[in-house]
C-alpha cells in the first residue's frame, strides 16, 4: 500500500465544539464530511483522548465552525495543539450559542453548523460521530481554509491526534533535513518549521529574518513553544545492524530514511557495545542483536544507554533525555 495516496484526500479546517455540564470546549478537526443532504447530516472523526470527545459523548451535540483562510496560526494552535484540560479555550474566543446550547465559534469563522448526534462508530483511536444538522449560518464572504492551504501556505502542522497525521509531519521534517536547509528550524513540539524566507507574518516577522534574529520572547506560531524548543539538537542519529549494505539500501528506500545506517556483518562493533548476545525464541537459542540505544556525547562518552528497547514511547524518552543532557551541558 502506498500511504502517500492518503495525502491526496482533500479536507477543510474546522473548530468542533461542544458542551458538558455548562462547560465549553472545542478543538480543530479537518475531518468534517457531509453525508446526506435530506435530511442534512454530517460526520466528524474525533480522537478518544480529546476533551472534546468527552463533551460530545456526554451532550450528544456539537458545532462545526468553518475556518477562514485568514485564521492566524496562533488560533489554530490554541484549538489544535492545546487541550481544554490545560486551558479554557473559550475564555478569549468570540462565540455564541443558539438552539442546542453548544458554543459556536464565530471568530475566524466563515460559517457554522450545529448538529445532534444520531449515531457513532468506534474506529479504534477515533470515534466517527454522525450528526443531524439542526442549525447552520453563513457569517461572511471570506474563503474557507482548506487543509492543503493550511499546510502549504500557512506552513502549518498537525499533532498525532489528528486522523490524518500519518507520518506527514515527520516526512516534512525529513525533507527539510535532506535539502540541507539549515537556516530553517523545526519546532520539536509540534513540527512547525520556521522558514526565514517566509518569516512569520502572523507575528509581523518579515520574510528574510534569520532564526537567531527573532525576538527572544518569540514563540512557535502554532503551539506556543518557546524559541529554545526550536534549537537544533545538533545530534547525529546512526543505526547499526548486522544486515548487509544492500538490505540497508532497500530499507532506507522503503521508509524514506534520512539517518545514517551502518552495516556490521561481522558484528564487531555490536560485540564492543555488548549488544550481540544469546537470544531465545520458542525454546530455540541463537545469537542476535539486543535492540539498544546509546547517547554518546561530543567527547565520545556514553551518557545514557537503553537495552532491550521496546519501541512504544522510546523515541520520546530518548528525545527527552537528549534535551536534558543538552541543557545540563556547559
Ligand atoms: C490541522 C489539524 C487537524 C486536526 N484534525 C483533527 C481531527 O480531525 N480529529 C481529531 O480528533 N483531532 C484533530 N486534531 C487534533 C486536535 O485538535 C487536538 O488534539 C486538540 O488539542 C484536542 O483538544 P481537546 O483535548 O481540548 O479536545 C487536529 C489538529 C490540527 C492542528
Amino acid at each position: 500500500m502506498n500511504s502517500r495516496t492518503l495525502h491526496k484526500i482533500s479536507y477543510g479546517m474546522y473548530v468542533i465544539s461542544s458542551v458538558k455540564e455548562g462547560k465549553f470546549n472545542g478543538q480543530i478537526a479537518n475531518t468534517v464530511f457531509q453525508i446526506t443532504s435530506e435530511p442534512a447530516t454530517i460526520a466528524i472523526s474525533i480522537n478518544k483522548q480529546n476533551l472534546t470527545h468527552e463533551y460530545i459523548s456526554a451532550s450528544k451535540i456539537f458545532a462545526a465552525a468553518v475556518l477562514s483562510e485568514n485564521t492566524p496560526l496562533k488560533f489554530i494552535g490554541k484549538f489544535g495543539f492545546k487541550s481544554g484540560r490545560e486551558i479554557d479555550k473559550f475564555e478569549d474566543t468570540e462565540f455564541k450559542t443558539e438552539k442546542t446550547g453548544t458554543p459556536i465559534v464565530t471568530e475566524n469563522a466563515v460559517a457554522y453548523l450545529e448538529a445532534e448526534i444520531i449515531n457513532s462508530l468506534d474506529a479504534g483511536t477515533h470515534t466517527v460521530f454522525l450528526g443531524r444538522v439542526v442549525g447552520a449560518e453563513i457569517l461572511n464572504d471570506e474563503k474557507p481554509m482548506t487543509y492543503a492551504y493550511y499546510h502549504q501556505v500557512k506552513n502549518g502542522s498537525a499533532p498525532k491526534t489528528a486522523p490524518t497525521y500519518i507520518k506527514r509531519e515527520k516526512e516534512k521534517i525529513i525533507e527539510e533535513k535532506k535539502s540541507g536547509a539549515s537556516k530553517k528550524y523545526v519546532c520539536m513540539v509540534c513540527g512547525y518549521i520556521y522558514d526565514p524566507d517566509k518569516g512569520d507574518p502572523d507575528d509581523n516577522i518579515p520574510p528574510g529574518t534569520p532564526f537567531d534574529k527573532l525576538p527572544e520572547d518569540w514563540t512557535c506560531p502554532v503551539c506556543g513553544a518557546g524559541k529554545d524548543e526550536f534549537e537544533k539538537l545538533n545530534t547525529v542519529i546512526i543505526g547499526i545492524s548486522k544486515d548487509s549494505p544492500k538490505s540497508h539500501v532497500k530499507f532506507i528506500d522503503k521508509h524514506n530514511l534520512s539517518i545514517l545506517i551502518l552495516s556490521d556483518e561481522e558484528h564487531k562493533v555490536l560485540e564492543t557495545y555488548g549488544v550481540w548476545g544469546k537470544k531465545k525464541n520458542y525454546g530455540r537459542e541463537y545469537f542476535g542483536i539486543v535492540r539498544s540505544t546509546f547517547i554518546i556525547d561530543p567527547d565520545g562518552k556514553i551518557r545514557k544507554e537503553w537495552k532491550k528497547v521496546r519501541v512504544a514511547g522510546h523515541v520520546d524518552a530518548v528525545l527527552d533525555t537528549l534535551k536534558k543532557l543538552i541543557e545540563e551541558s556547559p
